[in-house]
């Protein structure tokens, strides 16, 4: 025990601390018990506050962009995204504790299903928020199931923009996401576009640490054939590629087909900082997704005739060249589980099997 002299108060503080510590370690806060000498650090974030020291709150200890393992997390687990790159660095600009951002950061992600739009916003939050998706600073909203009732616009409306700013005003930086926005009713952003445009405050909060991520398959058609385009007649790889070959496309297709950026101020505004566009997948990705979804289960080497099976259920297109899988990665899971069960089981439950 660390404890000297019971008389000086930061030792007292110490032994709370290790008292805390350890006594907590089995039941509360799951904390391993091998630190038995508390760090020097956590002592003082303790010391400091000790509700915050255990509870989310709005400080650096829970809120913190991690850049690097935003990129290492994209490079292990997202295939075939070389322009995310272009997320990367906007968050990390916005987040750059040297310049202050003026605006909320403001992104919304193209392209078709499987292909990962939804899947990297966990590593975003990830990279934000020690508890990740978890965090009380996250909030993911789906235009299917939040915000499809055409009678009911005026209470979305209402709704959402005192959600933003009632959580705004507890903490500044929050992660909005809003998923298939293009099943949401016409004009329910609207309503939020004073909260994402350049105003230093609105009615005295300051939104311009939050983030804003809007996910939609709006546009994917062209993205697809537009890169198909550039792939097959000008021979570019994906990894050449820049925004701006895409940009000017997204935003046509998200003026013309309808969903919730359509018609809405939104866009014509042009408060979207920047549009993504998530590329179709290649067989060699699809491949790298089949491995995935194995090693997940443990199997660490699948054998070339299982990851062909996989394979096999995938349906690819355009009817020109068959170069990209019509579903991206999507539903590669159910059928990796049915093989491993089948082939591998005893990889997976050997252990068990033992006890
Ligand atoms: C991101 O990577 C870190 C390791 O660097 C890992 O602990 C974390 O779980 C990853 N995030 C997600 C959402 O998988
Ligand atoms: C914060 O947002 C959630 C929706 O994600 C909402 O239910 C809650 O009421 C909001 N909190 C405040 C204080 O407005």
């Amino acid at each position: 025990m660390p404890v000297k002299s019971i008389s000086s108060p930061i030792s007292i503080l110490f032994t709370i601390f290790y008292l805390l510590h350890v006594g907590s370690c089995w039941e509360l806060w799951g904390y391993n018990v091998e630190l038995s000498v508390p760090k020097r650090d956590e002592v003082l974030k303790f010391i400091r506050n000790p509700y915050c020291y255990k509870y989310e709150c709005c400080n650096d200890n829970w809120i913190q962009f991690k850049k690097r393992k935003l990129e290492n997390n994209f490079s292990t687990h997202v295939f075939g995204q070389p322009l995310l790159n272009a997320a990367v660095d906007a968050l990390s600009s916005h987040f750059n504790k040297y310049f202050q951002s003026s605006k909320a950061l403001t992104m919304s992600f193209h392209g078709m299903t499987g292909t990962g739009k939804n899947y990297v916003t966990r590593f975003i939050a990830d990279s934000i928020f020690t508890n990740g998706m978890k965090s009380k600073y996250v909030h993911h909203f789906f235009g299917r199931l939040h915000f499809s009732e055409t009678s009911l616009l005026k209470q979305y409306q209402t709704d959402l923009y005192s959600w933003i700013k009632g959580n705004i005003s507890e903490c500044p930086t929050q992660l909005f996401i809003f998923d298939e926005v293009d099943k949401m009713i016409p004009n329910v952003l609207d309503y939020i576009t004073p909260i994402i445009d350049y105003l230093e405050d609105v009615e005295g909060v300051d939104y311009s640490k939050a983030v804003f991520i809007f996910l939609s398959n709006i546009g994917a058609d062209i993205i697809t054939e537009h890169f198909h385009d550039l792939y097959v007649q000008e021979g570019k790889n994906r990894e050449d590629l820049t925004l701006s070959d895409f940009e000017y496309f997204i935003q046509k297709g998200a003026f013309n087909e309808n969903g919730g950026l359509f018609h809405g101020k939104t866009i014509s505004n042009n408060l979207i900082d920047h549009y993504i566009p998530f590329l179709p997948l290649e067989k060699k990705h699809i491949q790298l997704c089949i491995e995935k979804e194995f090693q997940i289960r443990k199997v660490l080497h699948p054998h070339e005739n299982h990851i062909n099976e996989v394979m096999k259920i995938i349906e690819w297109g355009p009817d020109s060249s068959k170069l990209f899988s019509k579903t991206g990665c999507k539903r590669l899971g159910p059928k990796v589980a049915i093989l491993v069960d089948r082939h591998y089981r005893h990889v997976s439950f050997s252990e068990k099997d033992e006890l």
